[in-house]
């Protein structure tokens, strides 16, 4: 950002230009200014900050994975409602996310039962533990749908939101950090504002973000975005000033874990699919120069776009995803990938470390935009996006359980896959073969729950090959999943479900089409599953 520029915001006139776009409003300084000025907020200790929740309001807060998550202020408000809890006073929060978050907001308040409702994304070993137990009320949303709905008011008032924040202006212009989320809708929508300022994000990531919030129906536009570089909206968020009731002040890293080591079956899902793309390239099924990609959470995401930035003939590619992993560091800084658009730096510390070291290099190619922008079908099917995701199960018809262990176990939620696998140009998943050592075959004959239908769902990879779905029929799909896919001890038996019936279009038998998740529930190994009479003991 020309400081030039920031400077003129700061005197009369009402918007300032930042490569060429008309941007912020007047009231939003510059890093430089706000140290002067930002005396003007109360500052607060985290319990005085937890202290002006009430027990039975919905608080929004900022970030998006772990990344830009306020941090001290949920772990007073977990201590808070320990100390209602044993007074014998009941204290529990609405809680809406970005996303996931890390321990200090949705561990300690799952630990503290300090949630009333959850919503979106979680991942959390203590809150998940509770939504499965049926302590916690919870519901999973299409992440580009959070800050939407939350507009419409489906979820109910905003009492307020705690956004953690790199700088501050008198004039309510917020500098958010790693992950941007749903913060800008909880700004506008909530009546109040508690701002963690965190000191271990620099100040000078202002200009990192492009905020951009759409008008309502019936009232939308088009969402201006052409190029995953495109910035259409404000480096910051402007609230009212009089909003914000208080500052707390931190220095604390985000909580991103790390990844683990590439393993031998995560690098040959990555091959696979590397090698895959790199051949619809050199047949023309993806346009050149190639696609902006999209690519889910975890190792194995990780470990794919790791196989992606080394295959020779896949050339430069950019990103237009919602969560940018400690790979695409290194893909950057070798100028493998040229520009990535995400919701969040989801980093682990190590990585973070590298961007902060040399913004300079990362700041024309990097932009951090609201989960409505990163997530948007819009923008997903404009750009011609391959959609990369994991699964936990897909049936041999191509439908995908990406949340649902055995049909009844959350795991996490569907987080963003949909919104990019509905709207992709190509939409892959990816998930090993078996899971449990062999016990459990991720291929079968019905997902246990639907996350993607089979019409949403063009390529599945696991260690063992490639099926590509595209014009392919019920019995052709199967055929392909279970030859490229599916793990060779479980492949007769998948073959044999085909012919329990003859004669329709999708050959289901319903009495037999969860046998093997049966088998497993009463023996712990879908190895042994036969198809007629009850599973075996
Ligand atoms: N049945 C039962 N359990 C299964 C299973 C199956 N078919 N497949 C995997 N599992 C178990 C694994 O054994 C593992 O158990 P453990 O934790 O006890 O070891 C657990 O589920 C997680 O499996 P793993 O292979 O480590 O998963 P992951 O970290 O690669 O995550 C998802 C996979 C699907 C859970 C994750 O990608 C997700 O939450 N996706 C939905 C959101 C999303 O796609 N967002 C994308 C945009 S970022």
């Amino acid at each position: 950002m020309r400081l030039a520029g920031v400077r003129r915001a700061l005197g009369q006139g009402p918007r300032y230009t930042y490569k060429g776009n008309s941007l912020a409003p007047m009231n939003c300084l510059d890093s430089e200014i706000i140290v002067l000025i930002m005396h003007s907020f109360p500052r607060l200790t985290a319990a005085e900050a937890a202290a002006m929740i009430t027990n039975g309001q919905t608080v929004g807060f900022s970030g998006f994975t772990p990344s830009g998550a306020p941090k001290a202020v949920p772990l007073a408000l977990a201590a808070r409602a320990m100390e209602d809890h044993a007074a014998g006073k009941e204290f529990q929060i609405g809680v809406l996310t970005g996303a996931s978050t890390g321990p200090s907001l949705d561990g300690a308040l799952a630990k503290a039962d300090a949630i009333k409702f959850r919503t979106p994304y979680q991942t959390n070993p203590d809150l998940r533990d509770r939504i499965n137990a049926g302590k916690t009320r919870y519901f999973d949303l299409h992440l580009s749908l959070m800050p939407q709905v939350t507009r419409y008011g489906f979820l109910g008032p905003v009492d307020v939101a705690v956004v953690e924040a790199a700088d501050l202006t008198a004039g309510g212009g917020i500098v958010l950090t790693s992950g941007v989320g749903a913060t800008p809708t909880f700004c506008n929508m909530a009546q109040r504002i508690i701002v963690e300022l965190n000191r271990h994000h620099p100040p000078t990531l202002l200009g990192f973000h492009d905020i951009y919030e759409p008008a309502d129906p019936p009232h939308r536009h088009e969402i201006p975005i052409y190029k995953p570089s495109d910035r259409i909206g404000t480096p910051i968020i402007c609230v009212d000033p009089s909003k914000i009731v208080g500052v707390v002040e931190t220095d604390l890293e985000d909580e991103s874990r790390g990844f683990s080591d590439v393993s031998p079956l995560t690098e040959r899902i990555g091959n696979n699919v590397a090698e895959f793309l790199a051949s619809q390239l050199a047949c023309g099924m993806i346009p050149r120069p190639f696609l902006p990609l999209q690519s889910g959470v975890g190792d194995m995401a990780n470990s794919i776009m790791g196989a992606l930035g080394r295959h020779p003939e896949i050339p430069q590619f950019e990103m237009y995803t919602e969560v940018l992993q400690d790979s695409v560091v290194s893909l950057l800084e070798s100028e493998r990938v040229r520009f990535a658009s995400t919701c969040s730096l989801s980093l682990a510390p190590e990585a973070m470390k590298k961007v902060y070291d040399n913004l300079k290099f990362f700041r024309p190619r990097l932009v951090l935009r609201p989960q409505e922008i990163s997530n948007s079908p819009e923008v997903v099917r404009r750009l011609g996006l391959i959609s990369i995701n994991t699964a936990l199960e897909v049936d041999i018809f191509g439908n995908v359980n990406s949340t649902h262990v055995m049909g009844r176990k959350l795991m996490n939620g569907i987080g963003g896959s949909g919104d990019f696998t509905r709207n992709a140009y190509l939409s892959v998943f990816t998930c090993p073969s078996t899971a449990k050592g062999g016990k459990i075959s991720t291929i079968v004959p019905l997902v246990s729950h639907v996350d993607h239908s089979e019409h949403s769902v063009g390529i599945i990879a696991t260690e063992y090959g490639v099926a590509d779905l595209r014009g392919k029929s019920p019995f052709e799909r199967a055929n392909e999943i279970i030859d490229k896919c599916a793990h060779p001890e479980y492949r007769d038996l998948l073959r044999s479900y085909m012919n329990i019936v003859e004669g329709a279009h999708t050959p289901h038998t319903l009495g037999a089409a969860f046998k093997m998740h049966e088998q497993f529930q009463r023996t712990g190994d879908m190895r042994g599953c036969s198809w007629t009479g009850p599973a075996e003991a």
